[in-house]
């Protein structure tokens, strides 16, 4: 498993991963995004400097993306999407630590921020397991908090 930071051609596997169903359900913004808006969204994201984006990838193929946003200084808001046929085996953890890590070794990192549906049993059970604390409770989501 590598992670690598994403690129303009990932662009049909991040909006793939983004309109998914569970995925927008999970979401913030559960609407479908179309190809348009996606395309200008993932130009802008390669750009930023408060957000990194990236492809985990296993055995050469790409089974799940991480977003980090930079929230406050040196505290990153994270997005955890692991393609549908790679979810339920076990592959989400070793994902988050790999990012976590990459983070880490380019960027002040003081704490990590994940926003999670109060539903979202599985992101539930993975953040808690790699060690996020709850910190708060907001409209139907929990906000969970990694200190590094
Ligand atoms: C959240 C997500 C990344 C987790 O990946 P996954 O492959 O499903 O999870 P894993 O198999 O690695 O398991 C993670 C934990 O959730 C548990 N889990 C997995 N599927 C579950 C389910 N359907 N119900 C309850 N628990 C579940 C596992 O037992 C494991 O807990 P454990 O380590 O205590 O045993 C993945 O489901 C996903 O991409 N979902 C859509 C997007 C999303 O919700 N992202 C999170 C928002 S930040």
């Amino acid at each position: 498993m590598r992670i690598r930071p994403a690129r303009a051609e990932d662009a049909a596997l991040l909006l793939e991963l983004r309109n998914d169903p569970d995925t927008r359900r999970s979401s913030v913004h559960t609407g479908v995004v179309t190809e348009q808006e996606h395309r200008a969204w993932l130009q802008q994201s390669l750009t930023r400097t408060d957000r990194m984006l990236l492809i985990a990838e296993q055995d050469g193929a790409p089974i799940g993306t991480v977003r980090f946003d930079l929230e406050e200084p040196e505290t990153w808001e994270l997005s955890i999407t692991l393609a549908p046929d790679r979810r339920g085996h076990g592959r989400a953890g070793p994902v988050l630590q790999a990012a976590q890590d990459y983070l880490t070794e380019q960027r002040r990192v003081r704490s990590i921020r994940a926003r999670v549906r109060t539903g979202n049993t599985a992101s539930l059970a993975l953040f808690a397991r790699a060690g996020y604390r709850r910190y708060r409770a907001e409209d139907g989501f929990v906000l969970l908090e990694l200190a590094c």
